[in-house]
């Protein structure tokens, strides 16, 4: 049996160093037609991060006198810590954490850039290759941008935290399908658009609140992908798949939590406040009960909230690991929510707004991101 878990020709798969098989003649033929949408649609959301009449870095933020994302964004400063800080230390701390966050997201930007390019090496049906090739190209796209934009804001991301570096090293170098779609097209893509919806609700800098909405206007197709595999897919796993499916997502889950919420992954930043993040840790954990937790994911935009909702949508989370997403959401409220993605919105105005740059369609006096 094997490995890659695909019940739907259009996700059938060839190991990593059998390009031979690519040329089989019959494959060439064998095109399906589930992406060619997606695939279209990318000439209307075409956007370059190097050229100024799409996005222009060239827009000045006192980083000094004024916080990215606004203070009570920030998890430590709900707690205790807030009161060793001053407040130009304060503003400081927000700045780092959106640096660190932003670095993430562009260590996660690179992640789907191999490993759309590694389904590329895998995928048998030219239209699912197609697809995947399409997304590689845009997903170097949103490595150029955040690249330019932490650039022009601090010069340097922050190196990669050990749990997501571990995380997305695994999944570009996992050969099985389901490991790559769940992990990366589901659960970092999803997290993803609840990161990049959550920036561009919040932050006071307009210049990444545009860089998010252009990036948004790919990442919804993205996601997407994952969730059409999911539809093919699941309905028609036996129980041992669905299990290692299940589990496999909850890995990817709780990692992905740790990464954005145990201290432990910012050390260094905390160290330039002279705060010990064991001590960290342990304020917070004080501070927050399970009930402010929930109270906090209950927000529409909440990261892992979104997962938690892609994931119960695709069919991925039964019995076996409910409880465990219970703890963070109200998992009834969720299931009888409707399909929509956090961000859809925001990315369909983002496609207006391309829509009329590229080919002048009118749309009145909409700006992108004002
Ligand atoms: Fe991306
Ligand atoms: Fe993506």
């Amino acid at each position: 049996m094997s490995n890659d878990i695909t019940k739907d020709a259009a996700y059938d798969a060839v190991a990593p160093d059998d390009f031979p098989a690519m040329m089989d003649v019959d494959r060439y033929g064998r095109r399906s037609t589930a992406f060619d949408k997606i695939i279209s649609a990318t000439h209307d959301h075409f956007w370059d991060p190097l050229d100024k009449k799409y996005i222009d870095y060239n827009q000045p933020f006192d980083l000094d006198t004024t916080p990215i994302m606004p203070l009570d964004q920030v998890l430590e400063l709900h707690t205790p810590i807030a009161d060793r800080l001053t407040e130009q230390q304060k503003i400081q701390f927000a700045n780092d954490t959106t640096r660190w966050s932003l670095s993430s997201i562009l260590h996660g930007e690179a992640g789907a850039l191999a490993l759309s390019a590694s389904l590329c090496h895998i995928l048998k049906d030219p239209g699912a290759q197609e697809y995947a090739a399409n997304q590689t190209r845009e997903e170097a796209r949103h490595v150029t941008g955040f690249s330019k934009y932490i650039e022009t804001r601090w010069g340097k991301p922050y190196p990669v935290g050990p749990t997501l570096g571990n995380l997305l090293t695994e999944m570009v170098l996992a050969p099985e399908v389901y490991k790559k779609i769940v992990g990366m097209q589901m659960l970092v893509e999803g997290l993803a658009m609840g990161a990049f919806a959550s920036l561009y609700t919040h932050s006071n800098d307009p210049l990444l609140r545009h860089l998010c909405q252009l990036v948004m206007t790919d990442e919804a197709f993205h996601h997407k992908f994952g969730k059409i595999w999911a539809d093919r897919t699941v309905p028609h796993l036996n129980e041992e798949e669905r299990n290692r499916i299940e589990d496999w997502a909850a890995t990817c889950f709780q990692t992905l939590l740790f990464n954005l919420g145990s201290p432990e992954q910012k050390k260094h930043i905390y160290a330039k406040y002279g705060l010990d993040w064991q001590e960290v840790q342990e304020i917070i954990l004080k501070t927050r009960t399970d009930d402010d937790r929930r109270r906090a994911m209950s927000s529409s935009t909440n990261i892992f909230r979104v997962l938690i909702k892609t994931l119960l949508k695709g069919g991925i989370i039964t019995e076996r690991t409910r409880a465990f997403y219970a703890v963070y959401v109200d998992m009834e409220e969720l299931k009888g929510e409707g399909d929509e993605m956090v961000g859809d919105a925001i990315a369909e105005k983002g496609i207006e707004y391309l829509k009329a740059v590229n080919f002048g369609q009118k749309v009145g006096n909409y700006v992108a991101a004002e």
